[in-house]
């Protein structure tokens, strides 16, 4: 079996991160999206990853590179621009050949893995298999409607009226049937090749289409509230583990993890929180629920339920928290007293200050 990733698209709902970085890049717990993914992919012994990427992919190949440090192989595979689901198996073609493959959104979480799914899908080889797990507003998501012995009657891609609460998940297991389909259908309403017209195609053609309902932890980290929610789920599963340094005026209770070359200074840590590489942390009070990027610097600050990308400063800032801060942004107070509010943002940037 092989792996095709996807690692394009346009990422409007995460704006204004989408503008500078790929939306798969976004951390969760300090780790990528994009790796949890790939990590998800190698513990099912599958080594052969195609990686649909768009002009982003320099950034895509700085964290993932040849893939060897996932024990995988990665082929990096452009689309022009994003056609939609179904295109980029049209994309990966030559890669896929007639292969089974495992297809993976690369900005969804499924912390439990997909082992359970992998194993359904060698044993029976159907046409195609999606997985799916119970939501309660299935409008923004493919919704698959189940028989009453769990066979597939029918998907339809972000309905108005859901004929059923199963999402797909944006995982799929492919046999080689799937590209009969991806050359059949059209483009939907969004003007793209949906997945999902190429799946309820295959059934219509008498094709052979599973469901496995999936019960663990999912989310598609599509919106900042999302990212966020999943970021307190996986730090709810951190161990305390302390490789930066820590001063003796500081106190740090439940489970931390200061990662090495860290250094935390006259503050108070509440875990769950992860402090990356090389961040320094002074006079400040963090967690729960936080997670500070590498190379950050965070000094007189009260943070909580947030994430703070790679670079950034916090200066002052007396109370911030469901926030989720950029790459090398700088937040602080204003230098002359005062009780205004000064800010440099850009595009598409949402700011919230107390009323
Ligand atoms: O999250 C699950 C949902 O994902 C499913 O329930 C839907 O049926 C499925 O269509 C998909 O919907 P989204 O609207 O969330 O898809 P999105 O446009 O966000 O794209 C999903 C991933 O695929 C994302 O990492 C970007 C990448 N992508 C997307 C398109 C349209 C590409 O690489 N190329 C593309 O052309």
């Amino acid at each position: 079996m092989k792996a095709l990733v996807l690692a394009g698209g346009s990422g409007t709902r995460l704006r204004p991160f989408s503008y500078s970085m790929p939306k798969q890049l976004i951390p969760v717990a300090n780790t990528p999206v994009l790796v949890h993914v790939l990590r998800n992919i190698r513990d099912l012994g599958v080594t052969e990853i195609g990686v649909v990427v768009n002009d982003r992919v320099a950034d895509i190949e700085a964290v993932v590179g040849d893939g060897s440090r996932f024990g995988s192989r990665v082929t990096y595979l452009r689309q022009d621009a994003p056609r939609g689901l179904a295109h980029t198996v049209a994309v990966a073609r030559d890669f896929l050949g007639d292969d089974d493959f495992v297809m993976y959104l690369g900005d969804i979480m499924l912390p439990d893995g997909i082992g359970a799914a992998a194993a359904e899908f060698t044993a029976r080889r159907p046409a195609a298999q999606v997985l799916v797990h119970k939501v309660a507003d299935p409008r923004a998501f493919g919704v698959v409607e189940l028989g009453p012995d769990g066979e597939v009657l029918g998907l339809v891609e972000k309905p108005q009226e859901p004929r059923s609460d199963l999402a797909l998940c944006g995982v799929y297991f492919f046999t080689a049937a799937v590209h009969e389909a991806v050359a059949a259908i059209r483009p939907g309403p969004r003007g793209e090749l949906e997945i999902t017209d190429a799946v309820q195609w295959l059934l219509s053609s008498g094709a052979d289409v599973r469901a496995h309902t999936y019960d663990g932890y999912w989310k598609d980290t599509g919106r900042v509230e999302d990212v966020l929610e999943c970021n307190r789920h996986l730090l709810d599963a951190e161990r305390r583990s302390i490789a930066g340094q820590v001063d003796a005026a500081s106190e740090l209770v439940g489970e931390v993890v200061v990662e090495p070359g860290a250094r935390i200074i006259r503050s108070k840590i509440t875990g769950p929180a992860v402090i990356g590489a090389d961040a320094v942390v002074v006079d400040s009070r963090l967690g729960p629920y936080t997670s500070v990027g590498r190379d950050c610097v965070v000094t007189g600050t009260r943070l909580q339920d947030s994430i703070v990308l790679d670079g950034a400063s916090l200066t002052g800032v007396p109370d911030l928290r469901h926030s989720l801060i950029g790459r090398s942004a700088s937040v602080g107070t204003v230098a002359e007293g005062g009780e205004h509010v000064r800010l440099v943002v850009g595009d598409h940037t949402r700011v919230e200050v107390a009323a």
